[in-house]
Order: structure tokens, then sequence, then C-alpha cells
């Protein structure tokens, strides 16, 4: 791969989250130029940190998205799950054809391939279809659940002991954000294939009992699973303040997470990146910090 210069100017969007965040940090770390496009400065420290140029700017903003665009040869695409996202990232794929970008990488999600899709699935269907028409090369990653998803539950975790989730004894092949950043790392490459959709999974499948007890272990604090039916997690995520577009989509998933749908293990980490997938453990192990600041000690 080519080394730093103006004309492998990447731009990555969603950078302050937690695909982009890592994804800039891997390129930075690797001498390339990296555009990060944020609209929150202030969460921009760490970008800024590693030797990222930002570009300040909202995503629904065709002004401030075309002047991020200029100069760059690829385009890493993840944007946030809200009603306007495949407006938003219609948008991006245009505005990165006028500018002639090379090569785009979009991070999609497992539900966009089953048939029909599912939930958050259905906006990501129709972006990979535009895709297929697009005047440039490009790339598609579709993860299974982040491993990040459980500090979204952290403060329940450590103070109460329970992971409380509607998933029976279903298996889930949870993928670390950190692991999709590093593919979508190597499917930026000039010479990586294109055209192509890569589900992205952690090394193994686990049930919520097995991540209890990974959790249980790395932060000697007692952890179990609880299940719980699907409208009572519905109810507690509307009683969190969680929208109800969100919440649908949200149930819709957990149906499918437990059916089966994301048991699968696929060899796409190692394959692409040369070493393996993280492990449950490992994460809990680098977020132990994140987990334990939620007891509020
Ligand atoms: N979570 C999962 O388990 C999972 C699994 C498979 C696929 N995915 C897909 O991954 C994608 C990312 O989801 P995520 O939950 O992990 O989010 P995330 O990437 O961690 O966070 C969203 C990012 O978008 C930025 N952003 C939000 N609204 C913006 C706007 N109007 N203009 C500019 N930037 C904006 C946020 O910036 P701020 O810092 O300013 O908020 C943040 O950097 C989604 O498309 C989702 O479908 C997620």
């Amino acid at each position: 791969m080519n080394a730093a210069g103006s004309a492998e100017l990447t731009l990555v969007t969603g950078a302050t989250g937690r695909i982009g965040s890592e994804l800039c940090r891997l390129l930075c770390v690797a001498g390339q130029p990296v555009r990060a496009f944020v609209r929150t400065p202030a969460r921009a420290a760490a970008l800024a940190a590693v030797g990222a140029e930002l570009a300040v700017g909202d995503l629904g903003d065709p002004d401030a998205v075309a002047a991020a665009m200029r100069g760059v040869r690829r385009v890493f695409m993840v944007t946030p799950d809200t009603p306007r996202q495949a407006q938003i990232e219609s948008d991006l794929i245009d505005a990165a054809e006028r500018a002639g970008v090379a090569r785009l990488v979009k991070v999609s999600a497992f539900a966009a391939g089953l048939v029909p899709p599912l939930g958050y699935g259905i906006g990501h269907a129709a972006i990979e279809d535009r895709l297929r028409h697009a005047a440039l090369a490009w790339a598609v990653l579709r993860p299974y659940v982040f491993m990040q998803n459980f500090l979204d539950l952290a403060a329940v975790i450590v103070n109460r002991g329970i992971i409380p989730l509607p998933l029976g004894a279903a298996r889930v092949s949870f993928v670390d954000a950190r692991d999709v950043a590093r593919v979508g790392q190597v499917l930026l490459r000039e010479d990586a294939p294109s055209g192509r959709v890569f589900e992205v999974t952690g090394p193994m499948a686990m049930t919520v009992a097995d991540v209890a007890a990974a959790l249980t272990g790395a932060l000697g604090t007692g952890v179990c699973y609880k299940a719980v039916p699907g409208w009572l997690a519905g109810l507690t995520m509307l009683a969190g303040g969680v929208s109800r577009w969100h919440v649908v989509r949200r149930l819709a998933l957990l149906r499918m997470l437990r059916a089966g749908g994301e048991a699968a293990v696929r060899d796409t980490v190692p394959r692409l990146t040369g070493t393996p997938a993280r492990v449950f453990s490992e994460f809990v192990y680098d977020h132990r910090k994140a987990f334990l600041r939620a007891t509020g000690a």
C-alpha cells in the first residue's frame, strides 16, 4: 500500500464512533492521511491527538459533506441508525462520485442480507443496492452484534449483577467493533477485493450466560444472565427514553438473534487481517475501567 500523500487521503465518517475512532487511529498509526468527519469537535480530541485532520459538520449538510470530500481518494462510510440514514448515505455516495473518490467501504449490518431485510437492515440493504450501481469501487461490511453494546448495559451489569435480555439460550457471534475497523482498513486498500460483501463476526458463538461468565471472570464481580420477555425489554427501552422507531427495530433484531440468526462464525477477520478476532474476555479486559466506572465509585 502506498505511503502518505494527499492523493491517498481517506475520509472517515462517524469518526468519534466505535468503529470510526479505531479506524482513524489505525490509519494514522500506519502513516496514512486521514480526514475525520465529526459534528462535535469537543469529542474529537483523541482523533486530533493521533494526527487526523478534522472536517467539522453535520452529515445532513450537503455543503459540509462536499467540502469534506475534496481531495479524498477513499471513503469509509459509517453512519448512525436514524430514520435519515439511507438518505444521508445515498447523499454521501453521490458526493463521493462527484468528488472522484476511487473507493468506498460501507458499514452495513447482518440483517441487510436477510430476505427480506430486517429492522435497521432495511435501510442498509437499500444503500447496498445503490452501491451496486456506483461509479466507484466499493466493499460492504455486515458486522454481527458488537461486543461494545454490553457497555450500554454497564450500569445494570455492575450494579445489579444481571444482563437482562430476551435472548434465551441463543448463541451470538458477538464481534469487537475494533476488529470491524481492522477489516475496514484492509478493504480500503487499492488492491482489496471490490464489489463484495463481508460478514464480520467474532471468533465464537456465545450465549448471554457465557457473556455473564466472561464478565464475572474479568471484572471480579458476580454477573448472571436474566432472561426477560421481549415486551418487557421494549417497555424498559421506552421508559429509558429510547424512541419508538428504535424500539421497534431493536425488538425485531432481538427476535432474530433469539432464533439463532447471528450464530454463525465467519473467518473474515483472520482471513483479511492475518490475525484472530478478539475474544470476549479480551474486550472486557480492555474496557474494564468503563464497566467499573458505571458503579459511580
Ligand atoms: N451496534 C451494533 O451492534 C451494530 C452491529 C452491526 C452494524 N452496526 C451498524 O454500525 C453503524 C454504526 O452504529 P453504532 O451504533 O456503532 O454508532 P457509532 O458509529 O458508534 O456512533 C455514531 C457516529 O456517528 C456520528 N454522528 C451521529 N450523527 C451525526 C451527524 N448528524 N453528523 C455527523 N456525525 C454524526 C457520531 O458522532 P457524535 O460523537 O457527535 O455523536 C458517532 O461518531 C450503524 O450503521 C449500525 O447499523 C451496528
